[in-house]
């Protein structure tokens, strides 16, 4: 194709028919809008139908014909592409930016928080930072949790990060991320006995004294709760935005709904609510088994005026990839999990929330 206007693209996407009709997806207007970027090619979905099966052929479809008229961009077919209502604007006071150093070489910097703990920040920000970077991003992870690190478990990682001539922390490399964590510092027996400004200060070198490089995201999982060592990390760096992990049960909901009100008082984007451990997959009928009730994190997410980012099945192999340090979206990339988080990944990508340049 000479030029990729979004005229252009209509005009291929009118060669596909919706399933069992004459009509194409054009007209039957399912295409909700079409988005064009450097090296993407999104185009959002909007059907009247459950129809699992008809979904996936127009996907199909449309990834299709795209990818052979317009080979040289990546393209992504989605269902409800999040949009962002900001914050409000800055109080001069308050200016989320102010004082707040970037970290040179990164692009956007993301929290994943949680107002609980245990409802799976850091299953959500590894298996999200290798789904990122399986879309061609460069990635970074920083596990935050100094007192209970787990990123060097779920990653695998037994090896100690090396300093760098300018005398800078290396970090590991691993799944195509960057990551840096307590636990690759650390023996494994060695009480973290450290207190609150000795906290603050790890977590400072974590950020200035890591050789991260280029980046275009770094993802940081950061530890259970609103507490101080969160408030401290939000403020000392120029955050884009966070994502708020939550379970569906109403405890955890009502965590959730602390945790996005804290980012509204520092003034930082709320990107959306992923919920984890929605349903599990009945293996005879392939039914969807929502055991603590469905569209709480939904619901949630919608009170709250922010995006929902997805819903994440429990799986058994979640747990034993996160033990055996091999996420999900690595060992096994077509699983209902490493689908659901790859899907997140790309809406995060295709509403541009990860492009807001630091500094
Ligand atoms: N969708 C899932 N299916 C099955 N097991 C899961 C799922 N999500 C998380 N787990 C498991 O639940 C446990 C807690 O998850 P994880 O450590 O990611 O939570 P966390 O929010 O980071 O916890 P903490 O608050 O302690 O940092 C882990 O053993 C993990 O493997
Ligand atoms: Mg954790």
């Amino acid at each position: 194709m000479n030029q990729v206007t979004e005229d252009a693209i209509k005009t291929l996407l009118q060669q596909i028919n919706y399933p069992g009709y004459d009509d194409n997806i054009i007209s039957f207007g399912i295409v909700k809008s079409i988005k064009i970027q450097e090296k993407r090619i999104t185009v959002e979905l909007k059907f009247n139908t459950d129809d699992q099966d008809k979904k996936s052929q127009v996907k199909k479809n449309i990834q299709e014909v795209l990818s052979s008229e317009i080979p040289d961009r990546k393209i992504m077919v989605i269902e409800g592409l999040p949009t962002l209502t900001p914050p409000g604007p800055p109080q001069p006071s308050q200016d989320p930016w102010a004082g707040r150093a970037p970290i040179p070489g990164v692009k956007s910097i993301i929290a994943v928080a949680s107002g609980k703990g245990g409802v799976g920040k850091s299953t959500v920000s590894t298996n999200l930072a290798i789904a990122l970077a399986q879309e061609g991003l460069k990635i970074g992870l920083l596990d935050s949790d100094i007192y209970g690190p787990s990123i060097h478990i779920m990653m695998g990682v037994d090896e100690r990060p090396r300093i760098s001539e300018a005398q800078k922390l290396l970090p590991i490399e691993k799944f195509e991320i960057k990551m840096m964590s307590m636990g690759f510092l650390l023996d494994k027996d060695t009480p973290v006995i450290w207190r609150g400004p000795l906290v603050n200060k790890a977590i400072e070198q974590f950020l200035r004294d890591v050789d991260w490089g280029e980046l275009d995201t770094l993802v940081i999982d950061l530890p259970p709760g609103t507490g101080d060592v969160q408030l401290s990390l939000i403020q000392k760096v120029p955050m884009t935005g966070a994502i708020v992990v939550t379970t569906p049960q109403e405890v955890a909901l009502v965590d959730a709904r602390r945790g996005h009100q804290m980012f509204q008082k520092l003034n930082l984007h709320s990107f959306g609510i992923v919920e984890n451990m929605s349903y599990y997959i009945n293996n005879a009928s392939g039914e969807k088994v929502y055991i603590f009730g469905q569209g709480g994190g939904a619901r949630a997410a919608e009170e709250l005026g922010i995006p929902f980012l997805g819903e994440i099945p429990i799986e058994p192999e979640i747990a034993e990839g996160g033990d055996a340090g091999v996420p999900i979206v690595a060992k096994n990339p077509e699983s209902a999990a490493s689908v659901a988080f790859k899907e997140i990944a790309r809406k995060l990508i295709a509403a541009g929330l990860l492009e807001r340049v630091a500094g």
